[in-house]
């Protein structure tokens, strides 16, 4: 006859011994399954004479009803304890400190804008904005560009299915053009949308996008710029020319530059001036101040009285200065980028051996650039 308290002893040992649930299982098939020890046993009871089932009976379902319980406790356990070696395992401490590297960067036209806006606001210039999809009046005909004007073809357009623009057709522009068909070929609309709204005196800069039907390696379709206007009773081109110095300065970061101002057109401004700053490439680096080179640094002129009076401001009382420059080259000049159209990429290579650290704002006072 089987030693009931052996096969107990054993069945516990092995219960005990099992290291993972698979290994419990088969513990249990060996004793509780169809052909299991304990399941033999039960089987047995019927072979055997009623006095022996009487006192056998309740051993072997003793015996069964503490293996099975066993088996429980212990899967239990072996649960408990894989579900803490995972939680273990997949610990994250987030107590550790932020990764003490900043990842990403600032793009070089982000930082020349960051810089530029430092600069303005210096001067006590508010930054204006304009949509990039542009009513044709306010890219051309109220900058001195009616319909046919030659000025125009230069600017190379990208017209787009027209917008319909609600709040234009109940505001401002109401009566005159609803929708917008142009993708904006320079900031300077942003002079029209301002002298519109606002009564001078006025001092604004316009950063933003701008579209021309270009592309090689100074030129790409999307590009960026930045507009000024200063309109009030007694601005003269003299305001301009401080004007120019002081951004060129601040920009290039130098303690003195030498400027050139070259008659120039365009049919928004009267005169119109280009300014070139003094420069020296000859060691492959730009160094200002000093050279027998000359760098174009911005457009600008006199504010025309045509264009005032289109924005509705009166010319026998206003009169007022604008500029414009191409950002994405004033960066490619600071910086030494060679070429315009890698900025536009969004290649990582080029992002991380050009962009600027990413918690480094630009201030007068702190560095401009780094
Ligand atoms: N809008 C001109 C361009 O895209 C740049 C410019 C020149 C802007 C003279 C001005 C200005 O405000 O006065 O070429």
């Amino acid at each position: 006859m089987t030693d009931i308290a052996e096969l107990e002893r054993q069945l516990t040992a092995a219960i005990a011994q099992a290291g993972d649930e698979a290994q419990l299982e088969q513990v249990r098939v060996a004793a509780l399954g169809k052909k299991g020890s304990i399941s033999e046993l039960l089987k047995s009871l019927g072979t055997l004479s009623p006095e022996e089932r009487k006192t056998r009976g309740p051993q072997f379902n003793g015996l069964r009803d503490r293996i099975t319980t066993a088996i429980a406790g212990r899967k239990q356990a072996l649960g408990d304890a894989a579900l803490n070696a995972r939680l273990a395992a997949e610990r994250v401490d987030i107590t550790l400190p932020v990764r003490p590297e900043p990842r990403g960067s600032i793009h070089p036209v982000s930082q020349v804008l960051d810089e530029i806006t430092a600069i303005f606001a210096d001067l006590g210039f508010a930054i204006a904005e304009g949509p990039d999809v542009e009513f044709d009046d306010y890219n051309f005909t109220r900058l001195n560009m009616p319909p046919g004007h030659p000025a125009r073809e230069m600017h190379d357009t990208f017209y787009v299915a027209a917008q319909d623009d609600s709040a234009a057709a109940n505001g401002e522009a109401a009566g005159q053009q609803k929708t917008r068909n142009v993708l904006r070929t320079h900031t300077s609309p942003v002079q029209v949308r301002t002298m519109l709204k606002e009564k001078p005196p006025i001092r604004i800069i316009a950063p933003g996008r701008t579209y021309r039907v270009d592309s090689d390696a100074t030129h790409t379709p999307m590009f960026h710029q930045i507009e000024g206007l200063v309109i009030d009773r007694e601005t003269h081109l003299g305001h301009l020319k401080w004007t120019m110095e002081e951004f060129a300065k601040a920009f290039f970061e130098v303690e003195k530059v030498e400027m050139r101002a070259r008659p120039s057109f365009f049919p928004f401004t009267e005169p119109s001036v280009e300014w070139d700053i003094r420069c020296d490439r000859s060691g492959g680096q730009i160094k200002f101040g000093t050279g027998d080179d000359w760098l174009e640094f911005a457009g600008s002129g006199m504010v025309h009285p045509r264009v005032l009076e289109l924005c509705g401001l009166d010319p026998t009382e206003y009169q007022g200065y604008a500029f414009g420059a191409g950002l994405d080259r004033l960066a490619m000049l600071k910086y030494g980028i060679p070429d315009l159209r890698p900025m536009f990429e969004s290649d990582l290579r080029w992002l991380s051996h050009y962009g600027f650290a990413a918690l480094d704002i630009p201030t007068l006072d702190g560095g401009i650039s780094r």
